[in-house]
């Protein structure tokens, strides 16, 4: 299949069946929207397992998906084993809608809204997010972009940059000038968190997939595809990101858990620091809705890494976040 095929196939139905299918998830699930590369690594899967599991299990919404296709590992595409998780979301695939740009898709979920009720979270790079930004009033909307932010967005959650400095590939490798442009535009009302190398970079998640997961499991074929000599372990930058994106700090108690993530500074704001697309955070009191994140006190990388194994484990058709567990 061509990319754009595979694209439309796998991704763009999320918006499709918006209304009628999301009907049924409603009370504690927190819309979302997610913005990933997801041909450029297998982490990406991982992210996507993360938000299949919790729509399943009523703590999220997943509103809509976009995809950056300026990714390098394109061929990955091609790999029709991706197309297996496309059967296990929850909507059915409405393949005869015509496929909205990503600035449409943004606009017209944003336009649909509640007040300040969108988790936006970011796993690739923020072109995408850069043209809603800068986009103007048109059909869709009689708001700007950056109206629309302000007014349906409750929070931007991205995986990116290095903390407290340094330099990251969603950052810096593809399109800094975007990066840059949102960090220094991003509406100072709406809350903007960070996940960066450092934190997912130290979690190795994967370890016990293949022995653990239901046969056939599309995640146990993606991850040995791309990690290679039949392992399945891979660093979790997009993973913890997305669980973050819709648990928040207060709703891993939601699964049992305490809480898992914390913040790592009070206050000031991200910024990029040269045309590369470094990073370092500029200490300011003045700035407080900006933050990144760190482990919770007391919770070790291993324990991160296996509570997202149990998401990669999970059988997609129960309804339950952790039938895994409860047994
Ligand atoms: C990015 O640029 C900065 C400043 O010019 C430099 O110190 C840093 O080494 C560069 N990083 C990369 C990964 O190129
Ligand atoms: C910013 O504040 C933190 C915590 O108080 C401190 O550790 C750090 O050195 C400061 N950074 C700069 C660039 O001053
Ligand atoms: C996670 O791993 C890194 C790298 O080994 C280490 O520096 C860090 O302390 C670990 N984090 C925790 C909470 O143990």
């Amino acid at each position: 299949m061509k990319v754009s095929e595979v694209l439309l196939h796998l991704w763009w139905y999320a918006l499709a069946g918006s209304a009628g299918a999301l009907a049924k998830s409603t009370g504690g699930s927190q819309p979302v929207i997610i913005d990933t590369d997801i041909f450029g690594d297998v982490d990406d899967v991982g992210a996507l397992t993360v938000a299949n599991t919790l729509q399943n299990c009523g703590l999220a919404d997943v509103r809509g998906i976009a995809i950056d296709t300026h990714s390098k590992y394109g061929a990955l595409a091609a790999n029709v084993r991706f197309i297996t998780l496309a059967y296990n979301w929850p909507r059915a695939l409405d393949s005869s809608a015509s496929t909205p740009t990503p600035l449409e898709m943004y606009r017209s979920v944003l336009n649909a809204a509640t007040g300040n009720s969108i988790n936006i979270i970011s796993i690739g790079f923020l072109t995408n997010l850069a043209d809603l930004l800068k986009s103007e009033p048109d059909k869709i909307s009689s708001l700007s972009g950056k109206d629309l932010i302000s007014s349906k967005v409750k929070e931007l959650v991205v995986m990116g940059g290095n903390y407290p400095s340094g330099w990251e590939y969603n950052f810096g490798d593809m399109d800094p000038e975007s990066t840059d442009y949102i960090l220094r535009n991003w509406p100072k009302t709406i809350p903007m968190t960070f996940s960066g190398f450092e934190l997912g970079g130290n979690v190795y998640s994967g370890q016990r997939i293949a022995e653990n997961s239901p046969v056939n499991s599309p995640i146990v074929a993606a991850y040995q595809w791309y990690v290679g000599r039949g392992s399945t372990i891979r660093m979790s930058w997009d993973p913890i990101t997305t669980l973050y994106g819709i648990l928040g700090l207060d709703g891993f108690s939601k699964l049992g858990f305490r809480p898992m993530l914390a913040y790592a500074n009070k206050d000031g704001y991200n910024s990029i620091t040269s045309s590369n697309g470094s990073n370092a955070w500029v200490n300011d009191t003045s700035v407080t809705n900006q933050h990144w994140l760190k482990l919770a006190d007391g919770v070790t990388n291993s324990s991160m890494a296996w509570l997202l194994d149990q998401f990669f484990i999970h059988e997609p058709s129960q309804k339950s976040c952790f039938g895994y567990l409860s047994e």
